[in-house]
């Protein structure tokens, strides 16, 4: 969990909220150590003179109608603690706030460093009052890092290809709460028109022919290429080729016309996301892979690599090609949790084959948070596996599902089911492999959902 979320859900509240308060306790205090020292060191002197004049002596003196601790200060040990641990609160405090903690904070909390470059998820919806807000503290305390040469104030026009789909719509809502623009490539306007209905969606302009594309990567600033016809069915030769051309087809066009745009002169995208898939690295019980992994063998490997192929052929000289291959993603809306859901809601849930097979997940709001970043920060670049850090066996995430919905998870359905149902396309859901997210830890990615039992409790309560 990160700072900011964790002192949300200890205290109750974030980094903002926190630092006037412990700022106030500190000055407090400090105040407290010099004047209370002084009145401590002139009390008895004082105390005696009372006791002296008082005739009847001290027993008989009036009881102050004041509370003792009001008039005497605490011991000493106790406001040097309370002053020592509010300087402490500050400094983390400020720290957050401005991104790269202090080196007093890096060494006693390690994982802060995360902080310093990516700053993707909270720290980008937050509202713009409350970024204008901090910024005196930023420039004050945060030393350069790989994600200060982020503008956060740079507005965007991205072009993205699958905005209608399940990603995508999620990733034009993001774009549109940050105040950036952006150009929906689709095959159909009016299925992008009823997602996007123009009064409601003033920043997005749709385009469906060969020349409003063309126009629209020219005048973006980055492109996010999301298109590709679901897997999720069952193959047939058709549909395999399907598959693949789907993908490959719309990575080519959208390859040339950012190639043609004059990129080098400054014009057109200066950023390429492409979407990609776990599957690359084929399929393990046993094995786990990261971005270095090499390829697999089977049918979605081989689409994977074509995909990727045609992305890389954007002239990487003058635009940043980032290639995110992307896990099970989960969310309500869409995805595998979408056919799930409903069957655990009518008692019919369970793992399907073994449970044994890997998932590698990533909850939809990582994942957009994962595109965003890295259309707006230089030091997100190549490959990057789209994944939370925590992979599970299906058998889990079906426990943990069952869980959140308050429902069973007792009924598995055999394999052999629905290889009868899907055919090779089985190979989804019956065969799994354990991808870790090596680029995006390193690059300090913060995740909102590392832990898949929070992502399904998330998303239970959207339900
Ligand atoms: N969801 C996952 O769990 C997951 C996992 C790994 C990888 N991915 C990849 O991430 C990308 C986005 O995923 P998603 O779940 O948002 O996909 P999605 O909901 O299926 O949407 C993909 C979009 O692609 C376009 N499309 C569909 N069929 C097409 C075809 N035959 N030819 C050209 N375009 C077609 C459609 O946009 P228009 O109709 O507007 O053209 C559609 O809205 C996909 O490429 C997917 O393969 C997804």
């Amino acid at each position: 969990m990160d700072t900011e979320r964790f002192l949300r859900v200890a205290v109750g509240i974030g980094v903002e909220e926190l630092v006037a308060p412990v700022a106030v306790w500190l000055a407090v205090g400090v105040v407290w150590l010099i004047f209370g020292q002084q009145s401590k060191a002139g009390m008895p002197t004082r105390q005696k003179e009372r006791k002296e004049s008082y005739p009847g002596g001290a027993e008989n003196q009036p009881k102050h109608l004041v509370p003792s601790f009001l008039i005497q200060p605490p011991p000493l040990p106790l406001v040097q603690a309370g002053t020592a641990a509010a300087a402490a609160l500050l400094l983390i405090a400020l720290a957050l706030a401005g991104g790269r903690p202090p080196m007093a904070i890096r060494i006693f909390f390690p994982s802060s460093t995360s902080f310093s470059t990516a700053q993707p998820s909270s720290t980008a919806t937050r509202t713009s009052r409350q970024r204008r807000g901090f910024c005196c503290f930023c420039s004050s305390t945060s030393s350069a890092g790989a994600g200060d040469e982020v503008s956060s104030s740079s507005m965007m026009t991205v072009s993205i290809t699958g905005a209608t789909g399940f990603v995508g719509r999620r990733l034009v809502h993001k774009l549109l709460s940050e105040d950036h623009k952006v150009c929906v490539l689709t095959r159909s306007t009016s299925k992008a028109s009823s997602v996007f209905p123009a009064s409601r969606y003033p920043g997005v302009t749709v385009a469906d022919k060969e020349g409003d594309w063309e126009r629209c990567i020219r005048d973006s600033t980055g492109v996010v290429n999301l298109a590709g016809m679901p897997i999720s069915t069952r193959w047939s030769p058709e549909i395999k080729r399907e598959i693949l051309q789907s993908r490959v087809n719309v990575t080519s066009k959208v390859v040339d016309h950012i190639n043609s745009s004059d990129s080098s002169n400054g014009n057109g995208p200066s950023v390429f996301v492409s979407a990609t898939a776990v599957g690359y690295y084929g399929t393990s019980e046993t094995d786990s892979f990261d971005e270095s992994s090499p390829s697999g063998n089977d049918y979605l490997a081989h689409v994977c690599r074509e995909w990727e192929g045609r992305a890389r052929q954007v002239k990487q000289e003058h635009v940043r090609l980032v290639l995110i291959r992307i896990g099970v993603v989960l969310g309500k809306d869409g995805g595998a949790l979408a056919k799930m859901i409903p069957l655990f809601m009518m008692f019919a849930g369970g793992p399907l084959g073994t449970g044994r097979q890997w998932f590698s997940w990533i909850h939809l709001d990582d994942l957009v948070d994962l595109i965003y970043e890295s259309l707006r920060n230089p030091a997100y670049t190549g490959v990057i596996n789209g994944t939370a850090p925590n992979p599970v066996r299906l058998s889990e995430l079906c426990e943990r599902l069952g869980q959140v919905v308050g429902r069973p998870s007792w009924l598995p359905v055999p394999g052999l089911a629905i290889k009868a149902l899907l055919g090779e396309g089985a190979t989804v859901v019956l065969d799994g492999q354990k991808v870790l997210p090596a680029r995006a830890t390193q690059l300090g990615f913060s995740y909102r959902y590392p832990y898949v039992r929070d992502a399904l409790k998330a998303i239970a309560k959207q339900l």
